[in-house]
């Protein structure tokens, strides 16, 4: 078992005297079982899987220099797109508190961040999951110069506990097609401090899995994740739908295994909708859905009903829909999507995306 102690550091062997960069990219994430509800120092209330994107992702540049004072202070310039980005050095700022002590480096550095996403901006893709994933990425590889012996599992391994730290879901974003996250009986590696990668034979059916983005509505969220976790406390339905993570995450365990695509459907649109009505049973109550998320829904049913074709949705904590199919079915999938579903989309728009493998180094 690893603990939280294993993460911070012994003395490193190596200085780093020199200025560098490193240079990553990390993928977002799609959930199948979802997580939301969390406890103290971001740990999940309830297990989750989900799959690895391949096309909406995160590429951050890491450069940094020993600083020339020694204030006490972290120093970082950050950019977006190159150009500075003032509103994002809160969050930042926030993730180095939180990691510092696992990184203990880092107050002796002046970093430059410059990130990009692949994805439109302010399309309503949360890009907390890439983007901090991309950032732990980043810091292990400058970790690995202090400590060059460093194992390729602690590696990822704590890449993923400090994404995890940045924003939860983030540490699902790491390596791997399918990944869970949180401690849970059927999965005997899992933790609650770490994604782990999803070890068991997946079955073809699941080999090159579609998402196919639907972007509803690209306005700032009514209520964030931070806010919507927050509510799962004291929420009069925590408890069951706890438990109900943990024995859809046995379910689909098995449903990837034996490819059953109809249980699938089932089950990934059944936790979509679980989570959303966590969110109108809170109090306060509130809804992230709108008028054309529910077209969509709809009209994804009547088209399963009537072609057999075993498509399906899920949501994340907001409108858009991501719609999911095996890559055989895209011809007509696609073909369905445009005649029928962007007319719901803002300005027609939607992402093409399929299972990936997780954080590549690019430098
Ligand atoms: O990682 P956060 O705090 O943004 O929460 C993400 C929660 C969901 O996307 C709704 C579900 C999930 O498991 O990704």
């Amino acid at each position: 078992m690893t603990a939280v102690t294993d993460f911070i550091p012994q003395a490193y062997t190596q200085k780093i005297t020199q200025k560098g960069q490193f240079q990553w990219s990390a993928p977002s994430n799609i959930a199948l079982v979802k997580y939301w509800g969390k406890k103290e120092h971001q740990i999940p209330a309830n297990p989750s899987i989900s799959f690895t994107l391949n096309n909406c992702k995160t590429i951050t540049t890491l450069e940094f220099e020993p600083k020339s004072s020694d204030s006490n202070d972290f120093s970082f310039d950050l950019f977006l797109d190159g150009k500075p980005k003032e509103d994002f050095k809160p969050k930042i700022q926030k993730f180095f508190e939180r990691i510092a002590v696992y990184v203990p480096f880092l107050k002796d550095f002046h970093f430059v961040i410059s990130t990009e996403n692949t994805f439109p901006h302010s399309s309503g893709i949360a890009s907390s999951a890439s983007g901090m994933a991309a950032m732990a990425v980043n810091l292990m590889s400058m970790e690995k110069l202090f400590n060059p012996e460093m194992a390729d599992d602690y590696f990822w391994k704590k890449a993923s506990f400090l994404a995890r730290l940045g924003s939860g879901s983030a540490c699902r974003s790491i390596k791997g097609s399918v990944v869970v996250w949180g401690k849970s009986e059927s999965i005997k590696e899992s933790s609650d401090l770490f994604g782990v990668e999803f070890t068991e034979l997946i079955h073809p059916n699941f080999q090159q899995y579609q998402d196919t983005i639907l972007l509803v509505d690209k306005g700032e969220k009514v209520v964030s994740s931070t806010v919507g976790h927050e509510l799962m406390h004291n929420h009069p339905y925590a408890a069951q739908r706890f438990e109900q993570a943990h024995e859809n995450l046995a379910k689909m365990k098995q449903i990837l295994k034996d490819g059953n695509l109809k249980k699938f459907v089932e089950l990934v649109e059944s936790e979509a909708l679980t989570l959303h009505s966590m969110m109108m049973t809170s109090h306060p109550y509130f809804i992230l859905m709108k008028p054309n998320t529910l077209e969509i829904i709809n009209k994804i049913w009547k088209f399963r009903q009537a072609t057999d074709i075993q498509v399906c949705f899920t949501l994340d904590a907001g409108a858009n829909v991501h719609v999911l199919y095996p890559e055989n079915g895209k011809e007509k999938i696609l073909q369905f999507i445009k005649d029928e579903l962007i007319g719901y989309c803002q300005n027609q728009q939607y992402i093409c995306d399929e299972i990936g493998v997780g954080a590549l180094k690019l430098d």
